[in-house]
């Protein structure tokens, strides 16, 4: 009996011990899971430009489509006067670049017409079903889309007018090499143009890491070679920065 109930006793305190090995793995695995998930959210969204010190935004998910699309956006922002402020002609090659659902895609073509093209470029091919459904119903056979990669923009060789960014600088993840690459994109006329909320002015209502200073988009532009060629201070909440290479 006593043998017995020293063997149960024993078998017991096995059960046990297994038992709390299993809870100390499972304990060690949501520690390892939860510290990853915040590593992985710093690096997506917390790297900082190493010339001008900016907090680099994470990119905005594909979710966010329909904030793009609002109806509001044109008395908030005047996309209107924005292109106008572009200049654009008839025939010209466009890169609506981070083109999002292809609100500006789809100015940006009737702008450009038939014999012109805009290359309607993003990393999430969510976000070109998007552009391509739009291009169709719309019956703009002036568009393509183009798939980059974080650091690679993936144009075509020396014949891009204008590349454009409207709210997208702020979130690429390797912006120098995004610049040096689209350097060689550029037709010899061809401008940068970027389209960034104003963080001079608190009163524009967007999150800090998703705007920029003029200071701070010359002072990157500068480092990889560019100048800024044009300035508008016309749009309610954003700046028109239009770079050419020095
Ligand atoms: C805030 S949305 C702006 C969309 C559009 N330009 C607009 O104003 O309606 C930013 C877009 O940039 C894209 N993006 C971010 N980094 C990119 C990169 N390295 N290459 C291409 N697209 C990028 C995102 O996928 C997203 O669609």
């Amino acid at each position: 009996m006593i043998v017995g109930h020293a063997v149960r006793r024993g078998s017991v305190q096995a059960h046990m011990m297994i038992r709390m090995r299993r809870l100390l793995a499972l304990l060690v695995l949501v520690i390892a899971v939860g510290v990853t998930a915040v590593v992985l959210a710093v690096q997506q969204g917390g790297a900082v430009h190493p010339v001008s010190g900016r907090v680099i935004a994470g990119v905005m998910g594909h979710q966010g489509a329909p904030w793009l699309d609002r109806g509001e956006r044109e008395q908030e922002e005047r996309p209107s006067l924005a292109i106008r402020e572009l200049q654009l002609r008839p025939g010209m090659v466009v890169a609506d670049f981070g083109a999002g659902s292809g609100y500006y895609t789809e100015r940006l073509a009737r702008e450009v017409g038939s014999s012109g093209k805009v290359l309607a470029v993003d990393l999430q091919p969510e976000m070109l079903a998007l552009v391509g459904a739009r291009a169709r119903t719309l019956g703009l056979a002036n568009v393509e889309l183009v798939r980059s990669t974080q650091d690679d923009p993936r144009l075509p060789t020396g014949g891009v007018d204008l590349i454009l960014m409207v709210d997208v600088y702020h979130e690429l993840a390797e912006p120098q090499r995004v610049l040096r690459r689209m350097k060689a994109a550029l037709s010899p006329r061809g401008r940068i143009a970027i389209l960034e909320f104003r963080k001079e002015d608190p009163r524009v209502p967007i999150r800090a890491e998703h705007k920029m200073s003029v200071q701070q988009a010359v002072q990157e532009f500068d480092a990889e070679g560019y100048l800024l060629d044009r300035r508008v201070d016309s749009l309610p909440w954003q700046h028109l920065l239009l770079f050419r290479v020095r």
